[in-house]
């Protein structure tokens, strides 16, 4: 099959944004280095929202003024609004990712306003970011269900979707981010907002609160969707998501891809390095499966697949 999955590593944003410990911004900048050096395409470095909301990355323009890039890797930032874009460009961001949710329930919660209110502030947010031409990622939190209102309407999902398409975002991620996800639903919704959008557009971002989260994805690939979200030792969470846990482990997706047959271009060794290094450096062990494998146990079968000659653009 030999085809490109482009894995977005969200662990130095989604993952550190949640850790109950302060993590030193040299902590934060080395992990952004040593996760772009494995390969990885895409590592989404921090965030610039309110340090009152997430105080564990009040450092974020230390963070961003401060990691050395690696040509050919895209270091995208979160932001909830204009004030946050202002600080990200202040800050060199040469890209950006902006969020909001299927519920109002989770967005008041997370952001302090209605769904429609989130995407009125974002609206002018992506325009400026566009304009100064940056790519911009949407994410739509609680695709698969929400820790507030429960079950969410599949049409809910898509008109969200389809609004942060139409406002220019190139790429909507769908979160499920209290990982309640299971495959075939996972699939139908990731589908009828693919139907609108374009599955070439889409990506799917998992948390593994019940152990889903592979399967999930799993069945999203065989529908043809290309770009998927991890974080390196299962890190990440967000404090606004009440029984959140974890993001799917980069480690064990990449394992699962290169298995299929998928070339990710990542060196999966060097990657269960750096999940060990952040886990320890976080007093824990790596909640990845392959993780917890004995590194003198270690067989990683098949051999990482080799990229294709021609590999998609970087969103
Ligand atoms: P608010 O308190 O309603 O904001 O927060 P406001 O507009 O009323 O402003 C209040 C103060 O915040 C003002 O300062 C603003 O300047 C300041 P003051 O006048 O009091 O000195 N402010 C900011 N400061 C820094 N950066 C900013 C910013 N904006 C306003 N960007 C706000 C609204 C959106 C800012 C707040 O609710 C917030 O920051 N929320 C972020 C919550 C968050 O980061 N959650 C985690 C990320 S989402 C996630 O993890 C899900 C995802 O992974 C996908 C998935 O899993 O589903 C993406
Ligand atoms: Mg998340």
């Amino acid at each position: 099959m030999n085809e490109f999955v482009r894995v977005v590593e969200v662990g130095p944003r989604d993952g550190l944004q949640n850790e109950p410990s302060e993590v030193p911004a040299a902590t934060k900048i080395c992990l952004i280095e040593r996760l772009a050096a494995t390969g990885l395409p895409v590592v989404e470095a921090t965030s610039f929202v309110s340090a009152k909301w997430i105080p564990q990355l009040a450092d974020a323009g230390q963070v961003l003024a401060h990691f050395r890039r690696r040509p050919g890797v895209a270091y995208p930032v979160l932001v909830p609004n204009i004030i946050g874009l202002e600080h990200a460009l202040e800050a060199g961001a040469g890209q950006v990712a902006v969020f909001t949710a299927a519920t109002d329930a989770f967005s008041l919660k997370n952001t302090n306003c209605s769904v429609d209110e989130s995407l009125a502030r974002l609206r002018p947010a992506v325009a400026y970011a566009r304009a100064v031409g940056l790519p911009v990622r949407g994410y739509v939190s609680c695709a698969l269900g929400c820790p507030y209102q429960g079950e969410v309407p599949v049409k809910d999902v898509v008109k969200v979707a389809r609004a942060l398409a139409e406002m220019g975002c190139e790429e909507i991620s769908l979160g499920d981010t209290i990982g309640v996800g299971t495959p075939h639903r996972t699939r139908e919704v990731l589908q009828a907002c693919a139907d609108q959008i374009g599955m070439a557009r889409m990506a799917v971002h998992c948390h593994d609160t019940r152990g889903q989260a592979l399967a999930n994805v799993y069945a999203c690939l065989e529908a043809g969707v290309r770009t998927v979200d991890a974080a390196v030792a299962g890190l990440g969470g967000c404090p606004y998501a009440v029984g959140a846990t974890g993001n799917l482990a980069t480690e064990d997706l990449v394992y699962m891809l290169h298995g299929l047959g998928f070339a990710t271009g990542v060196d999966l060794p060097a990657l269960l390095e750096v999940s060990r290094w952040i886990s320890q450096m976080l007093g824990r062990a790596p909640a990845s499966r392959l993780g917890r494998v004995a590194p003198d146990r270690l067989i990683l079968l098949p051999p990482a697949p080799p990229l294709p000659a021609a590999r998609p653009a970087a969103a």
